[in-house]
């Protein structure tokens, strides 16, 4: 791996390690998505599409999604090709396995409409896989120029109203592919929520779209350039964000990067009716991949890991290092209010229970790692300031004492 996870999380160079096929697990880049992949890729497209038509009574017109360099790194482009078949338009492998060709699905084989989508790729994932952001972004271009009823493709239905609305061919309105502008990482929402004093959530949208609305054209490859434009009038129809979990060792609130990319209250600030879109995360990490709720998938992460003795005595257990990881997770918690508004109130007040209520508890915490634990008083104090938790005024009070006698500590130190 030429990358390491600076502040926040957000991927930087490792100027000690140069890039080497090794880095790729011996992997040619061309070569993705595999045959296989589509294979699992259709299965977790259509199970998300059940489970929408479920919840809601019908197909999403448009999905938000993420791709990530070292999941389709490590799944052979599983999430790439979930992007493919969810336009309904199938790889076509040559003859040394590499993918550069396309065909459209015909409609009465997909059985269903074209949905269009909106991609936010990884600075990683554009590292690494510039020829297949090429490869999506003419899957795309394909579905919109379909000569097909608007009805049965979405893709088409809302590129026609982008090309009338911004004065362009259907073909330029059918950008759909962003990332940031070369040699940058990340929206850096991570990195503003670690730092503190942001102002408001349009503060961090605004910093989304503008990071991350640096389109892909493979009409003119090679130039990515800023068309925030067309990134918020394809946003503004969608109506699921979705992700897929990287890895069984790395969950949701494990590190920042998922929320930093997570486009759900920028989509409904967005959208005419101002409503959130449904929130998706594919758990593909286990042979059955699930699809679950963004909530779901909180509530989940917080039972196993922020909520879980076994998780916090084992970072208490292994020091200051340890504490500083339980601030963390309830840090990159508010993280997911913050750009999702999809946690609980209960996840934080179980959490002010077992880590501030609990005296025993909060004195280890404070001895352990002062500097980490006024960092979880603040974070527990915003929480509640930024309205993503509700709870009684005794609970502010103390949360307001400790900061002060944890603030007299470490001045005394
Ligand atoms: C990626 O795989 O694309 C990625 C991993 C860690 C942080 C940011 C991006
Ligand atoms: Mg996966």
């Amino acid at each position: 791996m030429h990358y390491i996870l600076g502040p926040g999380g957000d991927p930087i160079r490792n100027p000690d390690v140069l890039p080497t096929g090794k880095n790729m697990h011996g992997l040619d880049p061309q070569s993705i998505p595999t045959t296989a992949a589509v294979d699992v890729a259709k299965v977790v497209a259509d199970r998300l599409l059940e489970r929408m038509k479920l919840d809601t009574g019908s197909y999403p017109e448009s999905i938000a999604f993420t791709l990530w360099g070292t999941d389709n790194i490590k799944t052979y482009g599983e999430s790439l090709a979930q992007v493919l078949m969810l336009l309904g338009v199938r790889p076509v492998p040559d003859s040394l396995g590499r993918v550069n060709k396309l065909e459209l699905i015909p409609l009465e084989e997909l059985g269903r409409p074209r949905v269009d989508v909106v991609v936010t790729c990884s600075g990683v994932f554009r590292d690494l896989f510039i020829n297949q952001m090429n490869l999506l972004d003419r899957a795309v271009k394909m579905a919109a120029e379909a000569d097909e009823p608007v009805e049965m493709n979405y893709v088409r239905k809302h590129a026609i109203a982008q090309a009338r609305e911004f004065g362009i061919s259907i073909r330029d309105a059918a950008t759909r592919v962003f990332s940031n502008a070369a040699g940058s990482y990340s929206a850096n929402v991570g990195l503003t929520l670690e730092n503190g004093g942001w102002e408001n959530e349009k503060q961090l949208q605004d910093q989304f779209i503008n990071r991350k609305g640096y389109a892909f054209n493979a009409d003119k490859p090679g130039q990515m350039e800023l068309q925030t434009d067309l990134f918020k009038s394809s946003l503004k129809q969608v109506d699921l964000t979705f992700q897929n979990l990287d890895s069984s060792e790395i969950s949701l609130t494990d590190v920042s990067h998922y929320f930093d990319s997570d486009p759900t209250k920028v989509v409904s600030t967005l959208r005419d009716d101002k409503r959130k879109p449904k929130s998706f995360i594919a758990d593909t990490t286990t042979a059955n991949a699930q699809v679950r709720s963004l909530s779901e998938t909180l509530r989940l992460d917080a039972r196993t890991k922020l909520l879980n003795p076994k998780f916090y005595e084992g970072m208490l257990k292994s020091g200051y290092e340890g504490t500083r990881e339980i601030t963390k997770r309830l840090k990159n918690t508010m993280g997911w209010s913050a750009t999702s508004g999809e946690v609980d109130h209960f996840i934080y007040e179980d959490a002010n229970d077992t880590f501030i209520k609990d005296e025993k508890m909060r004195q280890r915490l404070l001895e352990t790692n002062p500097n980490a634990f006024r960092d979880m008083v603040t974070t527990f104090l915003e929480a509640n300031g930024r309205g993503y938790w509700e709870t009684s005024d005794e609970n502010i009070e103390l949360l307001q004492e400790l900061y002060q006698e944890v603030e007299d500590k470490i001045e005394g130190l």
